[in-house]
């Protein structure tokens, strides 16, 4: 096939102006870089952080990370591994040309891996950025380790010890559930309105609690100390870490501090921005990325004394920080688990629209109502 010479992207115009459709140049593969044309891509709630709070964004940048799609062309320094006509999916973000909004995505072949073949395409695009994600936040923020592979045998020295997904209802939150089970860990807690509770404890919550409820932290607590006592486990907090998969300053960090989820000895990974005021058809939203800042915050005189680490999860420098994900997490690890049933897609809702521009201002206008 012969690479096209331009085709259609979506483009960031300005904080809650209309976004753009654009053509652009269709970058021709060079190197290692592989031509794809796509077929799906994942709306997260990290568009309309950029669309509407402007967040990270200029002018003309283009939207999206996950593709999914086929092979049309390769470079002459790719590895053989990925051909023309094979199904790809992968999360790449960090030229105009690797970004996902846009009909064709040149990006290195490394950043992609074979679709496995249960898999389809739609299904395939509402995993990456999740996973990833996760791996990033066992590894970089809450320092536990994710062997690969993992050997048969394998039980992580803190199987026994409590580990709460906030949010866990989230993308985030059911890819935190499926790993950490993968992993081996025993005791995964988890908050999320009261319906998913049967289909979060199937993903791997041990036990779940209402985020509304107002004892919710009482309630975590307790069924943290229960399992402490039964695993004998005698660390200094009663959940030694904690995934924040919202995010929300008043509606993950406050209680999961303020309310004192987190003790002496606890990390707490927030996945960033932490969001200070949401977007809403009405109301432009205020974004925070010092996470320990805003615990601080929180906390007042006793943070410094709270012995509680905060770290804001920042999955886009995943691969700077660690050479062994670039290689194996998009082309390995991620076909292989999902071929493999460890982790399941996403449940997911095809967004309709007659053009490009037409879905991507559907599915910012569902995010924004919650959907
Ligand atoms: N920094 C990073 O590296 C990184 C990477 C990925 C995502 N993120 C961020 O992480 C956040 C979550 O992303 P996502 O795609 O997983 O979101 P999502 O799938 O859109 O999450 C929606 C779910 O959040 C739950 N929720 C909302 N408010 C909650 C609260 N106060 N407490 C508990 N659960 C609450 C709701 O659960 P119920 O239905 O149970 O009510 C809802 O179903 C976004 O802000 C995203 O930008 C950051």
């Amino acid at each position: 096939m012969t690479t096209p010479r331009s085709h259609t992207a979506v483009a960031f115009v300005g904080a809650r102006q209309p976004l753009e459709a654009i053509r652009v140049p269709t970058a021709a593969p060079e190197g290692d870089e592989i031509l794809i044309r796509s077929q799906f891509t994942a709306s997260t709630p990290l568009d309309l952080h950029r669309a509407d709070g402007g967040l990270l964004m200029q002018p003309g940048a283009i939207f999206g990370s996950t593709t999914a799609g086929v092979v049309e062309a390769t470079g002459p320094a790719t590895s053989g591994r990925l051909r023309a006509g094979d199904r790809v999916f992968g999360w790449a973000f960090q030229k105009p040309q690797y970004r996902a909004h846009q009909e064709y995505v040149t990006a290195p072949e490394w950043m992609f891996g074979k679709i496995p073949e249960n898999i389809s395409p739609e299904e395939a695009a509402t995993v990456p950025e999740n996973l990833i994600t996760i791996f990033n936040t066992m590894a970089t923020d809450l320092g536990l380790p994710t062997p690969w592979p993992k050997p048969e045998d394998y039980v992580p020295d803190r199987a026994d010890d409590p580990i709460l997904v906030w949010g866990a209802a989230s993308s985030v939150g059911q890819s935190a559930l499926q790993l950490l089970r993968w992993y081996g860990y025993r005791y995964v807690l988890a908050t999320a309105s009261p319906s998913h509770h049967q289909y979060l404890k199937g993903l791997g919550a041990s036990a779940c609690f209402d985020y509304r409820n107002p004892d919710v932290a009482v309630k975590v607590l307790a069924a943290a100390s229960e399992t402490q006592g039964k695993a004998g486990v005698r660390g200094e907090a009663a959940v030694p870490f904690i995934i924040d998969c919202i995010g929300s300053r008043d509606g993950s960090m406050r209680p999961i501090l303020e309310k004192k989820i987190a003790q002496l000895g606890s990390v707490v990974a927030v996945m960033l921005p932490v969001i200070l005021t949401h977007a809403s058809a009405e109301q432009a939203p205020e974004y925070e990325m010092d996470a320990p800042k805003v615990a601080r915050e929180l906390l007042g005189p006793e943070a410094d004394s709270s012995g509680v680490t905060v770290k804001g999860v920042r999955t886009f420098f995943i691969y700077d920080n660690s050479p062994f994900f670039k290689e194996k997490l998009p082309s390995e690890i991620l076909p292989a688990l999902l071929e493999q049933g460890v982790v399941k897609p996403q449940r997911f809702r095809i967004v309709e629209g007659e053009t490009i521009l037409e879905r991507e201002e559907n599915a910012l206008r569902e995010m924004r109502e919650g959907v």
